[in-house]
């Protein structure tokens, strides 16, 4: 598709009905799904239903091809990387769990005639740590905390600079021998921040390249160009329900390719063995990621992510989303920065804004706020804490708000839309003492 046939702001509303209906700016949460996608659901639905990787007969080969391609898509467009290094996933939440649990348990493998713990990953000892950050959200937090505890090491947590960027001294800084495991976002579900990632792992493999290092991208593919490899990260984790536009229940997870050999499964079952004995198994090899494969996958929902991963890199273009999303929230910021009891939770740099506001103002509670844009205006936003309760301590707006109103992104949305949410803020502000 050369540049001229991409998708326009006005094509892609028209493959989204919903958007007629409402101003929605909750796209942090969760985002409509384009007719296009759900048409590659359907046509697996009506036309070769089957389940993957088993059967024979035609329609089952029918839908294998199809699984395999979406897997392809899904890695090669959203991560830049092969489809042997992708996991599919329920979600990112559901990515850190596995990450957590191949850090936590050794493989079990048959090996040359025994049935055994293989080496674990990492073979934690007493003084190791795990570094992580306070602006994580809860997906990206809680794993870490029970690995830790689990195995009596150190949960050693990084802070922002007070406009919620993390920097790569600060990791320089933090890491030492005894790191094991780094793992932090790309892109902040509540503050919006682009963080320098590439630069992050940088400074982190410089000091220890043994450490690994976990990426949480629930708000990073499908917004932004993203490169695995040239981040240089060994895991990176997604959900396809944000910015891919896909269907909920879909995600993915980039795990590194001498690593992902050598990690213990957290689900057993059916498709992802060569062999059972009544003494041992064998876990297929050829494509190492469907290792975590077990049971029968949302096929239907992994379908409609490799077509959603086409629709936003090839059909819209993922350069084209992240300029667009940058160029509606300065639209937004310089509408509102004037208000006189604003609070604005983002950036104060413009580099590092990616399609995300978040905001107080004083005298109401963000849940309140947030109701009154629905109720008045139309506009659906999210409030409270994001899932990332730390953070919100951090920037002490729990007690005071409830956490913040959060306004996100995505292709779609209008600049008439953006003069209407300003509006809306800028009568409420007036509308308490
Ligand atoms: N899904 C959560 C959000 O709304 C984390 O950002």
């Amino acid at each position: 598709m050369t540049n001229k046939n991409k998708l326009s702001v006005e094509d892609v509303r028209e493959h989204i009905p919903m958007l007629k209906s409402c101003i929605y700016v909750d796209n942090g949460s969760t985002t409509p799904i384009p007719i296009p996608v759900m048409e590659a659901m359907n046509e697996y639905c009506l036309k070769f239903c089957t389940n993957v990787s088993r059967g024979g007969y035609k329609l089952a080969v029918e839908a294998t091809k199809n699984f395999d391609l979406a897997r392809q898509n899904t890695a090669k467009l959203l991560l830049n990387c092969k489809m042997e290094e992708l996991v599919f996933t329920r979600n990112l939440t559901n990515a850190s769990n596995i990450v957590a649990y191949a850090l936590e348990h050794p493989p079990l493998e048959r090996n040359n005639g025994t049935f055994d713990y293989g080496n674990p990953l990492v073979k934690w000892q007493k003084n190791d740590k795990i570094v992580t950050t306070v602006m994580e959200h809860h997906a990206n937090f809680m794993p870490w905390m029970r690995l830790a505890k689990n195995k009596g090491i150190n949960l050693n947590i990084l802070e922002p600079t007070n406009d919620g960027i993390l920097q790569p001294e600060t990791f320089y800084n933090a890491v030492d021998e005894n790191v094991k495991f780094v793992a932090f976002q790309h892109v902040s579900n509540s503050m919006g921040t682009i963080h320098p990632v590439k630069e992050i792992i940088k400074a982190i493999k410089e000091k220890n390249p043994e450490a690994f290092v976990y990426i949480d991208g629930s708000q990073g593919p499908g917004h932004l160009p993203v490169d695995v490899y040239d981040l240089g990260c060994d895991f990176y984790g997604f959900s396809g329900h944000k910015g891919p536009l896909g269907p909920s229940g879909t995600g993915g997870l980039y795990i590194k390719k001498d690593l992902i050999m050598k990690m213990a499964v957290m689900e057993l079952g059916g498709g992802i063995v060569s062999d059972v004995t009544i003494n041992d198994w064998e876990l297929i090899s050829d494509i190492p990621s469907k290792r975590f494969d077990a049971g029968t996958p949302n096929i239907v929902g992994f379908i409609g992510l490799g077509r959603a991963a086409k629709y936003v890199s090839n059909e819209i273009g993922l350069n084209a989303i992240k300029k667009r999303e940058h160029l509606l929230t300065n639209q937004l910021l310089e509408g509102i920065r004037e208000i006189h009891n604003i609070h604005i939770y983002v950036p104060e740099d413009s580099a590092y804004i990616g399609g995300t506001v978040t905001f107080n103002l004083d005298g109401w509670k963000c849940s309140e706020l947030s109701s009154a844009l629905a109720k008045e205006w139309n506009i659906l936003t999210r409030a409270g804490h994001h899932c990332t309760i730390p953070l919100m301590r951090f920037l002490d707006v729990l007690d005071k708000y409830g956490g913040h109103v959060r306004i996100t992104f995505h292709f779609y949305n209008t600049e008439e839309e953006i003069e209407t949410i300003i509006k809306a803020i800028k009568q409420l502000s007036k509308a308490k003492k």
